[in-house]
């Protein structure tokens, strides 16, 4: 880890559900590795898995330390930390749907050294309620005496405003409010994390940072990738399910947010949360004026042939699925009154590029001419990187050097990786170093879940309505012509996507 240590998290057992999946293999083992090697972990974290594939103890560690070395994992592999951590893995087969499972975790957790435990979700979401109405019927979710027993969930929470409301209902049913822990990978990163720092440590940012000096904000998840394996679920949930709601909206709520009284969970998370309340609710023919949406067609990407979104494995020929989605959104707050946020994602795109752009408003009439058009006097953006290149940069004007009164737009560059050391990081060692730790800043509440999918609601609601077809766009490409045009209408352009 980065610039300073931390003690190591508090005595417990980690229980996976879905412990032989891709999750587990891909991320969570190589984070507790990743903590283990940073101390954030010390010898009485135990990991018990549970999985449907037949076998003991020794299984699962095998299971994992094949696929860590056939997955170019080899270093962490070989590493002590994992030679260390797979000494405290242990592992129940059996169907998690049944009660039988339950008993033999509770007899387990009543022979740990320790009663604390987290109960990590890296299963199917449609069995979230049901997991932890059985950890709850079996007294797992008992807190008793000083000893945590707390849940992690990962996304998708939810496909629509009914479905997470009935959610939550049924997890707020068998576990308290401070035991439900929902995961927003996003807010691992530490670029997303530093946000916060960006805007409460700066006063020369924080003083600007509203109305009268903001012209709009642009949100931006880019990525090269297409949908490959995934047309099952992507087909199901599509770009604005999969990726607004929640990552781009804990973007959002960052940067739209008012200071918080303290950097405790309630305080930052009561500030997000009005944020995403105040988030517009549109009508059905609001929303079809401040939203456009396309898929990719078949094409050249990374030197292959790329198929049309339609022509994916697992994809319906005549899905009218969107793997891009752009919209003009509005945050109604004192603060932020008038000053749009577009935000847009898709994939197949011309680079991987994650972004906020803040765009200040023009100099008032001075001594250079009044300059909307002028290229050599554009208006001051901060842009906060958020993958990949972490950093931020400043687009400022300066006076060009000669003896006549030219400016001249520049650009000062903060790149994380000319400063620190953040390339190792699977961006999961906080989320669950905070879970152990039982902080729930890093995680999303029930309110603000609900809040951030009764925003998009009325998009949803138009395009089962309408049966349109999202708009054509060729893989490599900035996304569809659509795009361009509703940020167009207001005489705006996007933020050039990859490097310049
Ligand atoms: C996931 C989405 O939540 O986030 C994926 O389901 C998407 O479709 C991914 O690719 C993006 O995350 P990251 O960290 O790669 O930007």
């Amino acid at each position: 880890m980065t610039g300073f240590t931390v003690p190591p998290a508090p005595p417990l057992t980690l229980v996976i559900f879905g412990a032989t999946g891709d999750l587990t293999r891909r991320l969570l083992m190589p984070t507790l590795i990743n903590m283990t090697k940073a101390g954030m972990l010390g010898d009485d974290l135990h990991v018990l898995g549970v999985s449907i594939e037949p076998g003991g103890d020794e299984f699962l560690v095998k299971h994992l330390d094949t696929f860590l070395a056939a997955n170019g994992m080899e270093q962490a592999q070989q590493s002590d930390a994992w030679q260390r951590l797979k000494t405290r893995i242990s592992y129940i087969s059996g169907d998690f749907t049944q009660g039988a499972i339950y008993q033999e975790i509770s007899r387990r957790l009543q022979h740990a050294s320790s009663a604390n435990a987290a109960f990590y979700f890296a299963v199917q979401p449609r069995f979230f309620g049901d997991i932890t109405s059985r950890l709850a019927e079996h007294g797992l979710l008992d807190e008793t005496a000083g000893v945590f027993r707390r849940i992690a969930i990962e996304k998708p929470f939810g496909h629509d405003l009914a479905s997470a409301q009935m959610l939550n209902a049924t997890l707020l049913h068998s576990a308290d409010e401070s035991q439900v822990y929902r995961i927003d990978h996003f807010l691992g990163k530490e670029t997303v994390q530093n946000i916060m720092t960006t805007r409460f440590a700066n006063m020369m940012i924080e003083a600007l940072w509203n109305n009268n000096y903001v012209d709009h904000v642009q949100i931006t998840a880019a990525e090269f990738v297409d949908v490959g394996t995934r047309g099952k679920f992507y087909d199901a949930t599509g770009a604005l399910r999969d990726m607004v709601p929640n990552h781009l909206f804990q973007l959002l709520a960052m940067v739209a947010m008012e200071p918080p009284n303290s950097f405790d969970a309630e305080s930052v998370r009561n500030e997000k949360g009005k944020v995403l309340k105040a988030l517009r609710h549109y009508s059905q023919e609001e929303a079809a004026k401040n939203a456009v949406r396309g898929a990719y067609t078949a094409g050249p990407l990374d030197g292959k042939d790329l198929p049309a979104y339609t022509e994916t494995k697992d994809v319906a020929p005549d899905s009218n699925t969107e793997t891009y989605v752009a919209l003009k959104l509005y945050v109604d707050t004192w603060r932020w009154a008038g000053v749009p946020f577009y935000l847009r994602t898709g994939k197949a795109l011309r680079a991987r590029d994650t972004e906020v752009v803040i765009t200040f408003r023009q100099v008032p009439f001075a001594q250079f001419p009044r300059a909307p058009s002028r290229p050599d006097l554009p208006p001051n953006k901060l842009i906060i990187q958020v993958q990949p290149n972490e950093g931020l940069q400043m687009g400022i004007s300066i006076k060009s050097p000669g003896l006549v009164l030219k400016t001249a737009p520049i650009e000062l560059d903060f790149r994380y990786a000319d400063h620190f050391d953040i390339g190792h990081q699977t961006g999961y060692e906080s989320l669950l170093y905070e879970l152990f730790l039982g902080d729930q800043t890093l995680f999303q509440r029930a309110d603000s879940i609900e809040a951030g999918w009764a925003a998009v609601q009325p998009f949803i609601d138009l395009w089962a309505a309408d049966g349109s077809k999202p708009d054509p766009y060729a893989p490599g490409s900035m996304g569809p012509a659509c795009a361009d045009e509703l940020i167009g209408r207001d005489g705006r352009v996007w933020h050039q996507i990859g490097d310049d």
